[in-house]
């Protein structure tokens, strides 16, 4: 098992993994391959996206950013997953621990995400030690 940086070339096998993962229950997405591939894309512009390889092939990624808050600089997660015949095997533990470790030798200690509500990832994260943020809601517009 490495972790990496991705290249481009991942990016393609990375945006089919997100299509599999978050087309299921509870998130029911319904990302199609161009539109999976066009958010990867944007991801490596912007974000640091971490791959987990095993054998040569890509069994998972995390896609994490960083940004300046009124009390200093946050990590944030903005994707994570790995793919299904792979979960609960530790692989999402090391890849996270990972991440973090990265944002520690930034000087960076604090860590934030959003969660469905009803996947089993919410549960995992308080587990990890995330607790909820009770002053804020997610919100949504449909803009006509
Ligand atoms: C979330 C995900 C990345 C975790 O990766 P993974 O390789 O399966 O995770 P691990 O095997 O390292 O297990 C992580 C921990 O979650 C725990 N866990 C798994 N299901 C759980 C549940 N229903 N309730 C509580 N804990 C749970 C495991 O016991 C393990 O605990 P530990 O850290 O104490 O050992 C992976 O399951 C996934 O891709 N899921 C679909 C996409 C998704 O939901 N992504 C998160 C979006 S915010």
């Amino acid at each position: 098992m490495k972790i990496r940086k991705a290249k481009k070339t991942d990016l393609k096998k990375v945006s089919e993994t997100f299509l599999d993962e978050f087309g299921k229950k509870p998130y029911s997405e319904k990302w199609t391959r161009k539109s999976a591939l066009g958010r990867i894309k944007q991801y490596f512009q912007n974000s640091l996206i971490l791959i987990l390889e095993e054998q040569g092939e890509i069994i998972g990624f995390l896609i994490g950013s960083t940004y300046l808050g009124w009390n200093g600089w946050m990590g944030f997660i903005n994707e994570f997953v790995v793919s299904e015949r792979h979960q609960g095997k530790g692989h999402g533990k090391k890849l996270m621990s990972y991440f973090q470790k990265t944002l520690k030798k930034k000087k960076i200690t604090q860590i934030s995400l959003t969660s469905h509500i009803d996947s089993q990832a919410f549960k995992m994260y308080q587990k990890w030690g995330f607790k909820i943020d009770k002053e804020s809601v997610s919100m949504h517009k449909k803009l006509r």
